[in-house]
């Protein structure tokens, strides 16, 4: 149905309008019946429906309907599929419109800056391409129902300490190249209907008061159309927020806020017009999702349950194999650990779902007949070493051929609301792997867990299956891998460091509660490791296969580049394996200019290919200027250095299989300041000043034109890098410059700068 909003806000009264800025109660807006303004329903998300009819709470503590909990972010991410990750988000679109949610709390995106932060289940990576591009595949996904979603928490909520009121201390040129662009992606590529402001502050201002956040970053780089609203008791000051871009504030605050924004506009403190503006932002998502109602829409819960399974089958990380699996029908099979019965398999807080159904690894091997036997093995809640346990573990595991561990972090360890204090598994499920292995060579650790753990076992067991929190379904996915029904093709979304303090946030991370610094700047995850060439356990974008891949015949559409032009990069890959499988080609960026403080590489591209034995197929990408920038702060804006950029196609980050280069040439020029700081060698370098450097070299020492760049140019080693680094005021003073000389110098060269 076509409506004018603009009529019907101006229809509207100051009343109205500011009481449509906040929720009607936790989890509606508010409705207008005079003016047929229906109320929405928002829900978490991410990863399943959290919808509550009762009593509300934004921790997961109050009854929700019973739904279907698909694997966290942590696990969908690994998957790198954005078809997969789409068809996440019709299912969970369709669940909305059966339930009659209008917005769908999720993604979640923000980056993976320390594996302790507690939330870190529920986000993608740290990789802000991949979660962008992956968070993009979601909302397209769960629109395509006319179901809003709220890509959260813009931005820089990367710790659960103290997140309500704790400032984010970032850098723009950090905030803009990691915290930032998986925002930018979505928003581009995706629009999603809402966007929720974290609770946090960034430098010094509270996300919910910030203009430059909301509006300038936000609407005016980005485009966003939707509205903003805030994590639930994210407000700190309404009439601010509102002015700043926050449209919506969830959840009600009693009408308490909604009379500030009418003193304020009485008082004239509050332009009405933004009032307006987040008005209409606020009610055209109201009528989309009002006028797209789909009451045929039915919740299935049996066959989402079979597509949870689906989906966390296409997401597991299979990390080690020594040839171990798949393990063979004929084998006596020891699977101990309570994770093998209970899985962890989501977590908690707001996220968290009430399950229709669960399946356990176990359960789903009983019901093949396999040969299996069971042990506990470790205590599922306390970090306590039960010998007794241990013992009928290491028992069985003697006598099978092999013997699988089902490890992980129990919910007390990672959660919404607190993080974690070391990367460690419990303890006594470390002690249990070791005495398994003392017994059992051929022993399998299957990991359920939020974030990277430390697994100082990892060179002594025969393989490793990471399956994340991999939802309702995890158990009969991790059969289909251990038992080789389905061959696994996740991939690390981040990387698994040897240890916490290898990690570049671990100086820094949390921070004294009110201020956390980002000191590490751009240098998180492999952007950090891989340039500083740190070993660690398993990199970005690592992951086995029962069959195998080669790469070949790297060519590119042309090997020089200007600003506006695009490189067409293509690949063939090979399953050169006994079996079908799929590939993660993966493709990074490597600026090899003299631009200071890049990473050594930066992913831009990845494709994910399903092959038969002997199947080989031609993968294309293609390369823009902007992923060749950095953002560059001086400039407010990206750019690319001229020169030479490597094209690096992998496995992993740390398996480059083929690589090219390509020469970039860029007609933008970086803005120079002149004054007596600025160096010859600056003078010579750029395009704009070099011409006239002679002519103010003989006026600086009176020698004739021709030899007046001697010193720049000495054979030298020394006098060269003098002369290089040589400020203006400096030179005035060796040439004894008088100071109107010197003042006509700087003027020449400021005006040259101008003119270009
Ligand atoms: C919570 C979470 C947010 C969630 C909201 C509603 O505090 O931070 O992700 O969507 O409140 O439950």
């Amino acid at each position: 149905m076509k409506r004018n909003i603009k009529e019907i806000v101006e229809a509207m009264t100051l009343e109205e309008k500011a009481g449509l800025c906040s929720g009607g109660d936790f989890w509606h807006t508010k409705e207008v019946k005079r003016l047929g303004i229906p109320k929405i329903m928002l829900s978490d998300g991410p990863h399943g429906l959290r919808k509550q009819e009762e009593e509300g709470d934004h921790l997961g503590v109050n009854e929700s309907i019973e739904a279907v909990c698909f694997p966290a972010a942590c696990a969908t991410a690994s998957s790198f599929d954005v078809e997969l990750m789409e068809e996440m988000g019709k299912t969970l679109g369709n669940e909305c419109q059966a339930e009659g949610v209008d917005i769908l709390l999720g993604p979640a995106v923000n980056i993976k800056r320390s594996p302790l932060c507690g939330r870190n289940f529920e986000y993608m990576s740290e990789d802000p391409y991949l979660t962008g591009e992956m968070a993009a595949a979601y909302i397209k996904g769960v629109q395509s129902k006319h179901i809003g979603t709220s890509m959260k928490h813009f931005a820089a909520n990367n710790q659960e300490y103290q997140r309500m009121v704790c400032s984010s201390e970032v850098d723009e040129q950090t905030l803009r190249e990691i915290y930032f662009p998986a925002f930018e992606i979505a928003v581009k590529k995706a629009q999603p209907k809402t966007i929720m402001c974290s609770y946090n502050k960034i430098n010094g201002e509270y996300a919910s008061d910030n203009e430059w956040l909301l509006n300038k970053v936000l609407r005016d780089d980005w485009g966003f159309e939707g509205f903003v609203v805030t994590d639930w008791g994210a407000v700190n000051n309404r009439v601010q927020g509102l002015s700043a871009g926050l449209d919506l504030e969830m959840p009600s605050s009693g009408g308490v806020n909604d009379e500030r924004i009418v003193d304020a506009v009485k008082k004239g403190t509050l332009d009405e017009k933004k009032l307006d503006q987040a008005v209409e932002r606020i009610l055209k998502t109201v009528f989309e999702c009002a006028d797209h109602r789909d009451k045929e829409a039915v919740f299935d819960r049996a066959l989402d349950h079979e597509k949870a399974v689906d989906i966390e089958t296409e997401c597991a990380v299979l990390l080690e194999n020594n040839g171990v699996l798949p393990l063979n029908e004929n084998k006596k099979v020891a699977y101990i650990g309570g994770f093998a019965k209970n899985p962890r398999y989501q977590g908690g807080g707001s996220s968290h779902i009430h399950s229709s159904k669960e399946s356990s690894a176990l359960e789903s091997a009983k019901n093949k007949n396999r040969n299996i036997t069971y042990a506990k093995g470790f205590t599922e809640i306390e970090d306590v070493i039960d010998e007794k346990e241990v013992q009928l573990a290491v028992d069985i595991a003697k006598e099978a051929d092999v013997a699988v561990v089902f490890a992980g972090l129990p919910e007390v360890i990672e959660g919404e609301g607190y993080d974690r204090k070391d990367m460690k598994l419990p303890e006594c499920q470390n002690h249990l792997i070791n005495e398994i292995i003392k017994v059992q060579p051929n022993t399998v650790v299957v990991l359920h867990n939020g974030s990277p753990v430390e697994c100082p076992w990892a060179n002594q067991v025969a393989a490793i299956l990471e399956l994340y929190l991999g939802g309702e379904g995890v158990g009969e996915a991790c059969d289909r891998i251990l038992w080789g029904e389905a061959n696994p093709c996740g991939r690390l979304a981040e990387t698994f460091p040897l240890k916490l303090e290898d990690n570049p946030s671990y100086l820094y991370f949390k921070g004294d509660g009110k201020k956390v610094k980002y000191q590490e700047g751009i240098f998180v995850g492999y952007r950090y490791y891989d340039t500083k060439k740190q070993q660690v356990r398993w990199p970005f974008g690592h992951g086995l296969s029962y069959t195998k891949f080669s790469y070949h015949n790297l060519r590119v559409s042309k090997k020089q580049m200007q600003d506006d032009d695009v490189i067409n990069v293509f690949v063939d890959v090979k399953n050169i394996g006994q079996r079908t499988g799929k590939e993660v080609v993966q493709l990074y960026i490597s600026d090899r200019t003299t631009s200071f403080g890049r990473p050594m590489k930066e992913l831009k591209g990845f494709k994910k290919i399903e092959l038969k034995p002997e199947e080989e197929k031609t993968l294309e990408f293609q390369i823009t200027a902007r992923d060749l920038s950095y953002f560059n702060e001086a400039m407010k804006d990206w750019y690319a250095a001229s020169g030479t950029y490597g094209i690096l196609i992998g496995h992993s980050s740390r398996d480059i299989c083929l690589e090219e280069e390509i020469l970039f040439e860029t007609k933008r020029l970086l803005p120079m300041t002149i004054d007596g700081t600025t160096t010859l060698g600056e003078l010579m370098n750029d395009p704009r000043t070099a011409p006239v450097l002679g002519q103010i070299m003989a006026q600086a020492f009176g020698a004739s034109e021709e030899n007046s760049n001697a010193g720049l140019e000495s054979d030298d080693a020394t006098a060269r890098a003098t002369m290089n680094a040589m400020p203006l005021k400096s030179l005035a003073s060796f040439a004894a410059m008088p100071e109107n000389v010197y003042e006509n110098m700087l003027l020449t060269l400021q005006d040259v700068v101008k003119s270009k």
